[in-house]
Protein backbone atom coordinates (compact mmCIF):
# COMPACT_ATOMS: atom_id res chain seq x y z
CA UNK A 1 0.00 0.00 0.00
CA UNK A 2 3.27 2.36 0.57
CA UNK A 3 4.92 1.32 -2.23
CA UNK A 4 5.50 3.02 -5.16
CA UNK A 5 2.47 1.84 -7.46
CA UNK A 6 3.27 1.35 -11.20
CA UNK A 7 -0.09 2.49 -11.78
CA UNK A 8 -2.08 1.26 -14.86
CA UNK A 9 -3.97 4.38 -14.99
CA UNK A 10 -0.52 6.46 -15.57
CA UNK A 11 -1.22 7.15 -19.16
CA UNK A 12 -4.41 8.06 -18.63
CA UNK A 13 -4.22 10.43 -16.19
CA UNK A 14 -6.81 13.23 -17.18
CA UNK A 15 -7.09 16.95 -16.19
CA UNK A 16 -6.21 18.02 -12.42
CA UNK A 17 -4.30 21.22 -13.89
CA UNK A 18 -5.16 23.25 -10.96
CA UNK A 19 -4.31 21.15 -8.70
CA UNK A 20 -1.29 20.35 -10.15
CA UNK A 21 -0.40 24.19 -10.43
CA UNK A 22 -1.54 24.55 -6.63
CA UNK A 23 0.88 21.70 -5.68
CA UNK A 24 3.54 22.82 -8.17
CA UNK A 25 3.74 26.80 -6.49
CA UNK A 26 3.83 24.83 -3.06
CA UNK A 27 6.77 23.06 -4.25
CA UNK A 28 8.27 26.16 -5.27
CA UNK A 29 7.75 27.97 -2.32
CA UNK A 30 9.14 24.94 -0.59
CA UNK A 31 12.52 25.37 -2.51
CA UNK A 32 12.79 29.01 -1.45
CA UNK A 33 12.37 28.09 2.07
CA UNK A 34 8.74 29.20 2.73
CA UNK A 35 6.52 25.93 3.07
CA UNK A 36 2.98 25.95 3.18
CA UNK A 37 0.74 22.88 3.55
CA UNK A 38 -1.90 21.66 1.60
CA UNK A 39 -4.85 19.69 2.61
CA UNK A 40 -6.37 17.83 -0.47
CA UNK A 41 -9.76 16.40 0.46
CA UNK A 42 -12.50 14.74 -1.32
CA UNK A 43 -14.71 11.53 -1.47
CA UNK A 44 -13.48 8.08 -1.71
CA UNK A 45 -11.75 7.31 -5.33
CA UNK A 46 -11.99 10.65 -6.31
CA UNK A 47 -8.34 10.59 -7.54
CA UNK A 48 -6.63 11.99 -4.46
CA UNK A 49 -4.24 9.12 -4.61
CA UNK A 50 -3.69 9.55 -8.04
CA UNK A 51 -2.79 13.39 -8.09
CA UNK A 52 -0.47 12.92 -5.16
CA UNK A 53 1.38 10.35 -7.72
CA UNK A 54 0.98 12.23 -10.27
CA UNK A 55 2.88 15.30 -8.58
CA UNK A 56 5.64 13.13 -7.41
CA UNK A 57 6.50 11.88 -10.48
CA UNK A 58 6.82 15.78 -11.71
CA UNK A 59 9.02 15.75 -7.97
CA UNK A 60 11.24 13.10 -9.04
CA UNK A 61 11.59 13.89 -12.43
CA UNK A 62 13.04 17.71 -11.42
CA UNK A 63 14.87 16.41 -8.36
CA UNK A 64 15.34 19.86 -6.46
CA UNK A 65 12.76 18.55 -3.70
CA UNK A 66 12.33 15.10 -2.86
CA UNK A 67 8.77 12.95 -2.65
CA UNK A 68 7.74 11.14 0.49
CA UNK A 69 5.03 8.94 0.88
CA UNK A 70 3.01 7.17 3.01
CA UNK A 71 -0.64 6.12 3.68
CA UNK A 72 -1.59 6.44 6.99
CA UNK A 73 -4.35 3.96 6.65
CA UNK A 74 -3.11 0.42 8.20
CA UNK A 75 -0.19 2.24 10.12
CA UNK A 76 -2.17 4.09 12.87
CA UNK A 77 -2.68 0.38 14.58
CA UNK A 78 -0.53 1.13 17.44
CA UNK A 79 2.01 4.26 18.15
CA UNK A 80 4.79 1.99 18.39
CA UNK A 81 4.39 0.16 14.57
CA UNK A 82 3.20 4.29 13.53
CA UNK A 83 6.66 5.66 14.72
CA UNK A 84 8.36 2.73 12.87
CA UNK A 85 6.31 3.24 9.47
CA UNK A 86 7.02 6.87 9.60
CA UNK A 87 10.19 7.12 10.30
CA UNK A 88 11.06 3.81 7.87
CA UNK A 89 8.82 4.98 4.84
CA UNK A 90 10.61 8.65 5.36
CA UNK A 91 13.98 6.68 4.90
CA UNK A 92 12.60 4.31 2.12
CA UNK A 93 11.30 7.38 -0.13
CA UNK A 94 14.09 9.92 0.84
CA UNK A 95 16.98 7.84 1.12
CA UNK A 96 15.79 4.86 -1.84
CA UNK A 97 13.89 6.86 -3.94
CA UNK A 98 10.86 4.66 -3.26
CA UNK A 99 12.65 2.00 -5.13
CA UNK A 100 13.16 -1.91 -4.51
CA UNK A 101 11.58 -3.27 -1.44
CA UNK A 102 9.52 -1.60 0.93
CA UNK A 103 10.25 -4.40 3.26
CA UNK A 104 13.91 -3.44 5.45
CA UNK A 105 12.40 0.19 6.06
CA UNK A 106 9.45 -0.98 8.07
CA UNK A 107 11.25 -1.97 11.44
CA UNK A 108 12.99 -0.06 13.60
CA UNK A 109 15.99 -3.00 13.88
CA UNK A 110 15.75 -3.75 9.63
CA UNK A 111 16.48 0.03 9.31
CA UNK A 112 19.60 -0.48 10.61
CA UNK A 113 20.83 -2.53 7.65
CA UNK A 114 19.20 -0.49 4.98
CA UNK A 115 21.42 2.72 3.17
CA UNK A 116 19.57 5.10 5.67
CA UNK A 117 21.88 3.83 8.76
CA UNK A 118 24.48 5.63 6.27
CA UNK A 119 22.84 8.95 7.66
CA UNK A 120 23.74 10.25 11.34
CA UNK A 121 20.24 11.92 11.79
CA UNK A 122 18.30 8.39 10.80
CA UNK A 123 21.22 6.30 12.47
CA UNK A 124 20.53 8.60 16.01
CA UNK A 125 17.02 8.26 15.31
CA UNK A 126 16.59 4.26 15.16
CA UNK A 127 18.94 4.00 18.16
CA UNK A 128 16.52 6.11 20.05
CA UNK A 129 13.56 4.14 18.69
CA UNK A 130 14.79 0.38 19.69
CA UNK A 131 15.75 2.22 23.29
CA UNK A 132 12.82 3.13 23.46
CA UNK A 133 10.76 0.49 22.09
CA UNK A 134 12.37 -1.97 24.62
CA UNK A 135 11.49 -0.28 27.87
CA UNK A 136 8.68 -1.20 29.84
CA UNK A 137 6.35 1.41 29.91
CA UNK A 138 7.38 3.64 26.46
CA UNK A 139 6.19 7.01 26.44
CA UNK A 140 4.19 7.32 23.28
CA UNK A 141 4.67 11.65 23.18
CA UNK A 142 8.14 11.29 22.91
CA UNK A 143 7.79 8.67 20.11
CA UNK A 144 5.89 10.56 18.00
CA UNK A 145 7.83 13.61 18.48
CA UNK A 146 10.53 11.91 17.27
CA UNK A 147 8.89 10.47 14.25
CA UNK A 148 7.16 13.93 13.42
CA UNK A 149 9.87 15.51 13.69
CA UNK A 150 12.46 13.96 11.58
CA UNK A 151 11.48 14.22 7.77
CA UNK A 152 12.89 18.04 8.55
CA UNK A 153 16.02 16.89 9.70
CA UNK A 154 16.48 14.53 6.77
CA UNK A 155 15.88 17.35 4.46
CA UNK A 156 18.65 19.27 5.89
CA UNK A 157 21.04 15.98 6.12
CA UNK A 158 20.23 15.82 2.53
CA UNK A 159 20.34 19.11 1.31
CA UNK A 160 17.26 19.14 -0.33
CA UNK A 161 13.64 19.77 0.77
CA UNK A 162 11.42 17.35 1.04
CA UNK A 163 7.71 17.23 0.03
CA UNK A 164 5.76 14.75 2.44
CA UNK A 165 2.39 13.63 0.94
CA UNK A 166 0.84 12.30 3.85
CA UNK A 167 -2.62 10.15 2.35
CA UNK A 168 -5.65 9.42 4.52
CA UNK A 169 -4.41 11.93 7.26
CA UNK A 170 -7.69 11.75 9.36
CA UNK A 171 -6.80 8.11 10.32
CA UNK A 172 -4.15 9.51 13.02
CA UNK A 173 -7.32 10.11 15.26
CA UNK A 174 -6.55 6.49 15.78
CA UNK A 175 -3.67 7.35 17.97
CA UNK A 176 -5.57 8.75 20.60
CA UNK A 177 -7.29 6.31 21.97
CA UNK A 178 -3.33 4.81 23.27
CA UNK A 179 -2.87 6.05 26.48
CA UNK A 180 -0.41 8.87 27.50
CA UNK A 181 -0.30 9.69 23.66
CA UNK A 182 -2.65 13.11 23.88
CA UNK A 183 -4.10 14.29 21.19
CA UNK A 184 -2.04 13.70 17.83
CA UNK A 185 -2.90 16.60 16.01
CA UNK A 186 -1.85 19.33 18.48
CA UNK A 187 1.58 17.06 18.91
CA UNK A 188 1.96 17.13 14.60
CA UNK A 189 1.11 21.02 14.62
CA UNK A 190 3.64 22.08 16.90
CA UNK A 191 5.92 20.18 15.19
CA UNK A 192 5.24 20.97 11.79
CA UNK A 193 5.44 24.68 13.09
CA UNK A 194 9.16 24.81 13.34
CA UNK A 195 10.22 23.04 10.20
CA UNK A 196 11.33 24.80 6.74
CA UNK A 197 12.49 22.22 4.58
CA UNK A 198 9.03 20.05 4.87
CA UNK A 199 5.91 20.74 2.73
CA UNK A 200 2.58 18.69 3.55
CA UNK A 201 0.14 17.54 1.78
CA UNK A 202 -2.81 15.88 3.69
CA UNK A 203 -5.18 13.81 1.99
CA UNK A 204 -9.06 12.78 3.53
CA UNK A 205 -11.57 10.83 2.31
CA UNK A 206 -13.08 11.77 5.35
CA UNK A 207 -14.63 15.51 3.78
CA UNK A 208 -16.77 16.93 6.85
CA UNK A 209 -13.73 15.43 9.25
CA UNK A 210 -11.43 17.03 6.93
CA UNK A 211 -13.25 20.79 6.88
CA UNK A 212 -13.56 20.77 10.41
CA UNK A 213 -10.19 20.11 11.05
CA UNK A 214 -9.18 22.88 8.63
CA UNK A 215 -11.81 25.28 9.09
CA UNK A 216 -12.84 24.62 12.82
CA UNK A 217 -11.16 27.23 15.00
CA UNK A 218 -11.02 24.81 17.73
CA UNK A 219 -9.04 22.74 15.43
CA UNK A 220 -5.38 22.03 16.14
CA UNK A 221 -4.86 22.43 12.55
CA UNK A 222 -7.24 25.70 11.74
CA UNK A 223 -5.44 28.18 9.28
CA UNK A 224 -2.60 25.52 8.93
CA UNK A 225 -3.05 24.41 6.14
CA UNK A 226 -5.10 25.32 2.90
CA UNK A 227 -8.12 23.07 1.77
CA UNK A 228 -8.54 22.05 -1.74
CA UNK A 229 -11.26 19.89 -2.71
CA UNK A 230 -10.90 17.68 -5.43
CA UNK A 231 -14.44 17.69 -7.32
CA UNK A 232 -15.59 15.55 -9.79
CA UNK A 233 -14.29 15.62 -13.37
CA UNK A 234 -16.25 17.96 -16.07
CA UNK A 235 -17.94 16.44 -18.83
CA UNK A 236 -15.04 17.85 -20.75
CA UNK A 237 -12.83 15.82 -18.87
CA UNK A 238 -14.86 12.45 -18.71
CA UNK A 239 -15.20 12.43 -22.22
CA UNK A 240 -11.34 13.32 -22.24
CA UNK A 241 -10.87 10.45 -20.07
CA UNK A 242 -13.49 7.76 -21.96
CA UNK A 243 -11.78 8.69 -25.22
CA UNK A 244 -8.05 7.85 -23.65
CA UNK A 245 -9.69 4.40 -22.40
CA UNK A 246 -12.00 3.45 -25.10
CA UNK A 247 -8.97 4.72 -27.47
CA UNK A 248 -11.39 7.06 -30.16
CA UNK A 249 -14.11 9.44 -29.46
CA UNK A 250 -17.49 7.81 -28.74
CA UNK A 251 -21.19 9.38 -30.46
CA UNK A 252 -22.60 12.06 -28.69
CA UNK A 253 -24.97 10.64 -26.61
CA UNK A 254 -23.34 7.47 -25.69
CA UNK A 255 -20.53 10.03 -24.24
CA UNK A 256 -23.43 12.17 -22.60
CA UNK A 257 -24.69 8.57 -20.95
CA UNK A 258 -21.31 8.24 -19.20
CA UNK A 259 -21.44 11.48 -18.04
CA UNK A 260 -24.82 11.33 -16.82
CA UNK A 261 -24.93 8.24 -15.07
CA UNK A 262 -21.60 8.31 -13.67
CA UNK A 263 -21.63 11.92 -12.76
CA UNK A 264 -18.10 12.57 -13.87
CA UNK A 265 -16.92 10.48 -10.81
CA UNK A 266 -13.36 8.99 -12.19
CA UNK A 267 -13.58 5.58 -10.33
CA UNK A 268 -17.04 4.95 -11.86
CA UNK A 269 -16.50 6.48 -15.38
CA UNK A 270 -12.85 4.14 -15.57
CA UNK A 271 -15.48 0.88 -14.36
CA UNK A 272 -17.96 1.87 -16.92
CA UNK A 273 -15.86 2.92 -19.66
CA UNK A 274 -13.60 -0.46 -19.37
CA UNK A 275 -16.67 -2.96 -19.36
CA UNK A 276 -18.69 -0.73 -22.24
CA UNK A 277 -14.77 -1.65 -24.18
CA UNK A 278 -15.74 -5.03 -23.58
CA UNK A 279 -19.70 -4.99 -24.45
CA UNK A 280 -18.56 -3.55 -27.85
CA UNK A 281 -14.94 -4.08 -28.45
CA UNK A 282 -15.82 -4.27 -32.25
CA UNK A 283 -17.01 -1.43 -33.21
CA UNK A 284 -16.32 1.16 -30.65
CA UNK A 285 -18.20 4.30 -32.78
CA UNK A 286 -21.43 2.35 -32.32
CA UNK A 287 -22.02 2.37 -28.82
CA UNK A 288 -25.34 3.50 -28.21
CA UNK A 289 -26.25 5.26 -25.13
CA UNK A 290 -28.26 2.19 -23.97
CA UNK A 291 -25.16 0.06 -24.02
CA UNK A 292 -23.98 2.61 -21.65
CA UNK A 293 -27.14 2.11 -19.33
CA UNK A 294 -26.72 -1.62 -19.31
CA UNK A 295 -22.59 -1.45 -18.62
CA UNK A 296 -23.26 0.89 -15.74
CA UNK A 297 -26.33 -1.23 -14.48
CA UNK A 298 -24.78 -4.59 -14.69
CA UNK A 299 -21.56 -2.85 -12.94
CA UNK A 300 -23.82 -1.38 -10.12
CA UNK A 301 -26.60 -3.88 -9.58
CA UNK A 302 -24.31 -6.74 -10.64
CA UNK A 303 -23.40 -8.62 -7.94
CA UNK A 304 -20.03 -9.56 -8.91
CA UNK A 305 -20.30 -5.30 -10.47
CA UNK A 306 -16.99 -2.82 -9.27
CA UNK A 307 -19.36 -0.20 -8.34
CA UNK A 308 -21.74 -2.69 -6.64
CA UNK A 309 -18.62 -3.62 -4.86
CA UNK A 310 -17.57 -0.49 -3.86
CA UNK A 311 -21.03 1.07 -2.87
CA UNK A 312 -21.33 -2.17 -0.16
CA UNK A 313 -17.90 -1.23 1.02
CA UNK A 314 -19.00 2.33 1.27
CA UNK A 315 -22.07 1.36 2.94
CA UNK A 316 -20.81 -0.96 5.21
CA UNK A 317 -17.51 1.14 6.83
CA UNK A 318 -20.07 4.10 6.92
CA UNK A 319 -22.66 2.73 9.10
CA UNK A 320 -20.28 0.15 10.80
CA UNK A 321 -20.28 2.48 13.64
CA UNK A 322 -23.47 3.45 14.28
CA UNK A 323 -25.55 2.82 16.94
CA UNK A 324 -29.59 2.77 15.35
CA UNK A 325 -28.71 0.57 12.62
CA UNK A 326 -32.40 -0.22 11.48
CA UNK A 327 -33.11 3.49 11.78
CA UNK A 328 -30.52 4.79 9.72
CA UNK A 329 -30.76 2.18 6.88
CA UNK A 330 -34.72 3.03 7.01
CA UNK A 331 -33.79 6.71 6.75
CA UNK A 332 -30.79 6.13 3.35
CA UNK A 333 -33.76 3.98 1.88
CA UNK A 334 -36.65 6.48 2.13
CA UNK A 335 -34.26 9.13 0.47
CA UNK A 336 -32.98 6.76 -2.03
CA UNK A 337 -36.28 7.15 -2.89
CA UNK A 338 -37.10 10.71 -2.88
CA UNK A 339 -34.16 13.26 -2.01
CA UNK A 340 -34.70 16.57 -0.88
CA UNK A 341 -37.25 16.18 2.05
CA UNK A 342 -36.99 18.48 4.80
CA UNK A 343 -36.98 17.09 8.68
CA UNK A 344 -40.12 17.58 9.24
CA UNK A 345 -40.75 15.33 5.90
CA UNK A 346 -38.46 13.05 6.97
CA UNK A 347 -39.92 12.27 10.66
CA UNK A 348 -43.11 12.03 9.05
CA UNK A 349 -41.97 9.20 6.90
CA UNK A 350 -40.29 7.46 10.03
CA UNK A 351 -43.10 7.92 12.22
CA UNK A 352 -40.75 9.61 14.52
CA UNK A 353 -40.22 12.70 16.55
CA UNK A 354 -38.52 15.12 14.32
CA UNK A 355 -35.38 15.70 17.39
CA UNK A 356 -34.43 12.23 17.32
CA UNK A 357 -34.62 11.79 12.90
CA UNK A 358 -32.25 15.20 13.44
CA UNK A 359 -29.75 13.18 15.19
CA UNK A 360 -29.36 10.34 12.47
CA UNK A 361 -29.67 12.87 9.98
CA UNK A 362 -26.47 14.74 11.31
CA UNK A 363 -24.40 11.72 11.69
CA UNK A 364 -25.34 10.85 8.54
CA UNK A 365 -24.17 13.77 7.21
CA UNK A 366 -20.62 13.59 9.64
CA UNK A 367 -20.30 10.46 7.53
CA UNK A 368 -20.51 11.85 4.35
CA UNK A 369 -23.77 9.93 2.72
CA UNK A 370 -25.99 13.00 2.98
CA UNK A 371 -25.50 17.21 2.30
CA UNK A 372 -28.02 19.38 3.65
CA UNK A 373 -28.74 22.25 1.22
CA UNK A 374 -31.35 24.85 2.22
CA UNK A 375 -32.98 22.85 5.17
CA UNK A 376 -33.17 19.59 2.73
CA UNK A 377 -31.48 16.41 2.65
CA UNK A 378 -29.75 14.64 -0.10
CA UNK A 379 -27.16 12.27 -1.16
CA UNK A 380 -23.70 13.25 -1.70
CA UNK A 381 -23.40 10.38 -4.77
CA UNK A 382 -26.12 9.96 -6.72
CA UNK A 383 -24.71 6.90 -7.34
CA UNK A 384 -24.73 5.31 -3.76
CA UNK A 385 -28.28 6.66 -3.95
CA UNK A 386 -29.40 4.51 -7.02
CA UNK A 387 -27.61 1.31 -5.13
CA UNK A 388 -29.16 2.10 -2.15
CA UNK A 389 -32.64 2.18 -4.07
CA UNK A 390 -32.48 -1.05 -5.13
CA UNK A 391 -30.41 -3.29 -3.36
CA UNK A 392 -33.01 -2.29 -0.49
CA UNK A 393 -35.59 -3.45 -2.90
CA UNK A 394 -33.53 -6.68 -3.05
CA UNK A 395 -32.74 -6.29 -6.49
CA UNK A 396 -29.50 -7.30 -7.51
CA UNK A 397 -28.47 -9.20 -10.70
CA UNK A 398 -26.07 -12.34 -10.66
CA UNK A 399 -23.62 -10.78 -13.59
CA UNK A 400 -26.28 -12.24 -15.98
CA UNK A 401 -29.54 -10.87 -15.37
CA UNK A 402 -32.40 -11.95 -17.68
CA UNK A 403 -33.20 -9.44 -20.18
CA UNK A 404 -36.83 -8.20 -19.41
CA UNK A 405 -35.13 -7.47 -15.44
CA UNK A 406 -32.41 -5.89 -17.64
CA UNK A 407 -34.32 -3.70 -20.05
CA UNK A 408 -36.49 -2.75 -17.06
CA UNK A 409 -33.62 -1.43 -15.35
CA UNK A 410 -32.53 0.31 -17.62
CA UNK A 411 -35.75 2.41 -18.74
CA UNK A 412 -35.96 3.21 -15.10
CA UNK A 413 -32.33 4.80 -15.01
CA UNK A 414 -34.01 7.72 -17.34
CA UNK A 415 -36.22 8.56 -14.00
CA UNK A 416 -33.73 7.84 -11.88
CA UNK A 417 -31.10 10.01 -13.02
CA UNK A 418 -33.52 13.39 -14.11
CA UNK A 419 -30.74 15.63 -14.31
CA UNK A 420 -29.14 12.51 -16.58
CA UNK A 421 -32.05 12.55 -19.17
CA UNK A 422 -32.04 16.21 -19.36
CA UNK A 423 -28.63 16.04 -20.91
CA UNK A 424 -29.35 12.86 -22.52
CA UNK A 425 -32.13 14.86 -24.67
CA UNK A 426 -30.15 17.89 -25.19
CA UNK A 427 -27.45 15.30 -26.72
CA UNK A 428 -30.00 13.51 -28.89
CA UNK A 429 -31.01 16.69 -30.45
CA UNK A 430 -27.44 17.73 -31.48
CA UNK A 431 -27.37 14.47 -32.95
CA UNK A 432 -30.69 14.97 -34.77
CA UNK A 433 -29.12 17.86 -36.49
CA UNK A 434 -25.63 16.29 -37.53
CA UNK A 435 -27.99 13.67 -38.72
CA UNK A 436 -29.91 16.26 -41.17
CA UNK A 437 -26.66 17.49 -42.36
CA UNK A 438 -24.82 14.39 -43.24
CA UNK A 439 -28.33 12.91 -44.65
CA UNK A 440 -29.29 16.55 -46.74
CA UNK A 441 -29.79 15.48 -50.60
CA UNK A 442 -30.29 11.75 -49.87
CA UNK A 443 -32.90 9.38 -50.16
CA UNK A 444 -33.86 6.83 -47.25
CA UNK A 445 -35.86 3.81 -46.97
CA UNK A 446 -39.24 5.18 -45.60
CA UNK A 447 -40.35 2.62 -43.02
CA UNK A 448 -37.11 4.42 -40.91
CA UNK A 449 -39.09 7.55 -41.22
CA UNK A 450 -42.60 6.09 -40.67
CA UNK A 451 -43.70 5.68 -44.25
CA UNK A 452 -43.82 3.09 -46.87
CA UNK A 453 -42.20 4.86 -49.68
CA UNK A 454 -38.62 5.97 -50.05
CA UNK A 455 -37.90 9.77 -48.53
CA UNK A 456 -35.87 11.99 -50.39
CA UNK A 457 -34.16 14.63 -48.20
CA UNK A 458 -33.27 18.45 -49.28
CA UNK A 459 -30.24 19.28 -50.05
CA UNK A 460 -29.92 21.29 -46.29
CA UNK A 461 -27.77 24.29 -46.24
CA UNK A 462 -28.60 25.09 -42.98
CA UNK A 463 -29.59 23.29 -39.60
CA UNK A 464 -30.45 24.39 -36.44
CA UNK A 465 -32.02 24.87 -33.23
CA UNK A 466 -35.04 27.53 -33.99
CA UNK A 467 -36.71 29.92 -31.32
CA UNK A 468 -39.16 32.06 -32.46
CA UNK A 469 -38.76 35.95 -31.64
CA UNK A 470 -42.05 35.67 -29.24
CA UNK A 471 -40.36 33.02 -27.88
CA UNK A 472 -43.62 30.97 -28.25
CA UNK A 473 -42.28 28.33 -30.82
CA UNK A 474 -38.89 26.21 -30.30
CA UNK A 475 -37.58 23.72 -32.49
CA UNK A 476 -35.25 21.18 -31.75
CA UNK A 477 -33.94 21.37 -35.62
CA UNK A 478 -35.10 23.52 -38.06
CA UNK A 479 -33.54 22.28 -41.67
CA UNK A 480 -33.53 24.71 -45.03
CA UNK A 481 -33.05 25.34 -48.34
CA UNK A 482 -35.89 26.50 -49.55
CA UNK A 483 -37.77 23.45 -48.18
CA UNK A 484 -38.05 23.64 -44.92
CA UNK A 485 -38.27 20.70 -42.27
CA UNK A 486 -38.73 20.80 -38.55
CA UNK A 487 -37.88 17.92 -36.04
CA UNK A 488 -38.87 17.87 -32.30
CA UNK A 489 -36.90 15.45 -30.51
CA UNK A 490 -38.67 13.38 -27.32
CA UNK A 491 -35.75 11.30 -25.73
CA UNK A 492 -37.33 10.02 -22.52
CA UNK A 493 -39.33 6.98 -21.17
CA UNK A 494 -42.76 8.02 -22.02
CA UNK A 495 -44.20 7.88 -25.10
CA UNK A 496 -45.30 11.04 -27.51
CA UNK A 497 -49.23 11.52 -27.34
CA UNK A 498 -51.42 13.26 -30.02
CA UNK A 499 -51.23 16.34 -28.16
CA UNK A 500 -47.39 16.91 -28.60
CA UNK A 501 -47.54 15.74 -32.48
CA UNK A 502 -50.17 18.51 -32.42
CA UNK A 503 -47.97 20.80 -30.92
CA UNK A 504 -45.50 20.12 -33.74
CA UNK A 505 -47.07 20.37 -37.06
CA UNK A 506 -48.90 23.76 -36.15
CA UNK A 507 -45.44 24.82 -35.32
CA UNK A 508 -44.59 23.35 -38.25
CA UNK A 509 -47.18 24.81 -40.27
CA UNK A 510 -46.27 27.65 -39.40
CA UNK A 511 -42.96 27.54 -40.65
CA UNK A 512 -43.90 26.08 -43.76
CA UNK A 513 -41.95 23.26 -42.83
CA UNK A 514 -42.43 19.27 -42.74
CA UNK A 515 -42.62 18.00 -39.56
CA UNK A 516 -40.61 15.24 -38.14
CA UNK A 517 -40.62 13.96 -34.70
CA UNK A 518 -38.25 11.31 -33.02
CA UNK A 519 -38.98 9.49 -30.13
CA UNK A 520 -36.74 6.98 -28.04
CA UNK A 521 -39.99 5.14 -26.90
CA UNK A 522 -42.61 5.55 -29.85
CA UNK A 523 -45.45 6.52 -29.98
CA UNK A 524 -49.28 6.13 -28.77
CA UNK A 525 -51.66 4.53 -30.67
CA UNK A 526 -53.76 7.86 -31.48
CA UNK A 527 -50.85 9.65 -32.07
CA UNK A 528 -49.59 7.01 -34.81
CA UNK A 529 -53.00 7.23 -36.42
CA UNK A 530 -52.88 11.15 -36.49
CA UNK A 531 -49.26 10.75 -37.57
CA UNK A 532 -50.48 8.50 -40.55
CA UNK A 533 -53.15 10.95 -41.28
CA UNK A 534 -51.51 14.19 -41.74
CA UNK A 535 -48.47 12.82 -42.85
CA UNK A 536 -46.12 13.91 -39.99
CA UNK A 537 -43.08 11.58 -40.34
CA UNK A 538 -42.22 9.66 -37.01
CA UNK A 539 -38.97 7.73 -36.11
CA UNK A 540 -38.46 5.60 -32.92
CA UNK A 541 -35.00 4.80 -31.31
CA UNK A 542 -34.53 1.39 -33.96
CA UNK A 543 -35.66 3.47 -36.49
CA UNK A 544 -33.39 6.36 -35.81
CA UNK A 545 -30.62 4.23 -35.44
CA UNK A 546 -30.82 2.75 -38.54
CA UNK A 547 -30.77 6.05 -40.17
CA UNK A 548 -27.27 7.13 -38.22
CA UNK A 549 -26.15 4.19 -39.54
CA UNK A 550 -26.89 5.22 -42.84
CA UNK A 551 -25.15 8.23 -41.78
CA UNK A 552 -21.60 6.91 -40.86
N1 LIG B 1 -7.34 12.32 -12.78
C1 LIG B 1 -7.69 11.05 -13.07
N2 LIG B 1 -7.55 10.57 -14.33
C2 LIG B 1 -7.88 9.31 -14.62
N3 LIG B 1 -8.38 8.43 -13.74
C3 LIG B 1 -8.55 8.83 -12.48
C4 LIG B 1 -8.22 10.16 -12.08
N4 LIG B 1 -8.50 10.27 -10.77
C5 LIG B 1 -8.98 9.08 -10.36
N5 LIG B 1 -9.02 8.20 -11.38
C6 LIG B 1 -9.51 6.81 -11.32
O1 LIG B 1 -10.17 6.64 -10.07
C7 LIG B 1 -9.49 5.65 -9.28
C8 LIG B 1 -9.47 6.07 -7.83
O2 LIG B 1 -8.55 7.13 -7.64
P1 LIG B 1 -7.70 7.31 -6.28
O3 LIG B 1 -6.65 8.32 -6.55
O4 LIG B 1 -7.25 6.00 -5.76
O5 LIG B 1 -8.83 7.92 -5.34
P2 LIG B 1 -8.73 8.40 -3.81
O6 LIG B 1 -7.31 8.40 -3.42
O7 LIG B 1 -9.34 9.76 -3.83
O8 LIG B 1 -9.56 7.44 -3.03
C9 LIG B 1 -8.12 5.52 -9.91
O9 LIG B 1 -7.62 4.22 -9.73
C10 LIG B 1 -8.38 5.81 -11.37
O10 LIG B 1 -8.87 4.66 -12.03
MG1 LIG C 1 -6.46 7.23 -1.92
Amino acid sequence: MNEWRASPSLEVFTNRVLELNILAQAAADLERGRPHHIALFGLRRIGKTLLCQEQMRHLAAQGRVIPVYMNLEGICTSPELFVQRYIGLTCFWAVAGGQGSVEPYLRAVDLLRTPAAGFPVALEAIHFLITELEREVIDPGALLHLAFDFPDRLAIALGRPIMCFLDEFPELSALAKFPQTGNPYKLFRSVMQQHAHVGYVVTGSAVTTMEQMVRDHESPLFLQLRAIELPPLTAEDTQDLTTKIIGQPLNPAAQAAVYAYTTGHPFYVTVVVERLRELASDEPEAISAEQVAQAFVLETLGARGEIYNYCRYLYDISLQKARGYAALKALLQILAEEEGLSLTEVARRMHRRPASVQDYLRWLIDVDLLVIREQRYFYRDAVLRYWIAYTSRGIETDGFPNTEDLKRLIADLGERFARASAQLGRAKESEVRELLRKLAGRTVPGPYLGQTDPISLPAFTRVESYRSPDGQIEIDALAENGERWAVEVKWRQKRVGLGELNQLITAAAGLQARAWCVSQTGFTPTALAFAAEKGILISDAPQFAALAKLAR
